[in-house]
């Protein structure tokens, strides 16, 4: 299972991918996975705050809807345990995964300079439910 994640995550993120192991490290550490054949969720919750770990959808299955429905499905497990405030980042050049947390009701908290390994900033977004 573990497994496949990776090798999903391998086609979503080919510059910086995370192994089975790597999963398996973000489960011991309390983080729920979601995933399918065509998409992954991952996102840790402490008291009634939430943060979107990583998402990503198979190339062959975006802009099917895949992206937000896992999304919509962190968000009703999520308030199940009283959790009241979403929290990711994201890269300022991925404008695929900007307009979707946009569309799903996230709006721009901050911004990081530098953030990332290859020099972009990372956009902070957050959304109440
Ligand atoms: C970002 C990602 C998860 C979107 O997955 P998806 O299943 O294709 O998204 P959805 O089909 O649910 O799209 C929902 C909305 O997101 C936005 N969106 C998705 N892909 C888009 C694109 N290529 N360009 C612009 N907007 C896009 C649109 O608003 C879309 O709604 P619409 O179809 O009604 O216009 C996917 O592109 C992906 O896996 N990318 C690589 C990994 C990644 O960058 N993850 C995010 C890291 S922060």
């Amino acid at each position: 299972m573990l497994d496949k994640i990776a090798e999903l995550h391998k086609l979503c993120f080919p510059h910086k991918p995370w192994s089975a192991d790597d999963f398996g490290e973000l489960k011991k550490s309390g983080c729920e996975i979601v995933a399918s054949q065509n998409g992954f969720i991952v996102w840790r919750t402490v008291l009634d705050e939430s943060e979107i770990i990583t998402i990503g959808v198979h190339p062959d299955a975006r802009g099917t809807g895949i992206a937000i429905a896992m999304i919509g499905l962190m968000e009703n497990e999520i308030k199940k345990n009283g959790a009241s405030k979403i929290f990711l980042e994201v890269s300022h050049t991925n404008t695929p995964a900007i307009k979707l947390y946009e569309k799903c009701g996230f709006g721009q908290i901050g911004k990081r300079k530098n953030y990332y390994s290859d020099g972009t900033d990372a956009i902070l977004m957050q959304k109440d439910i």
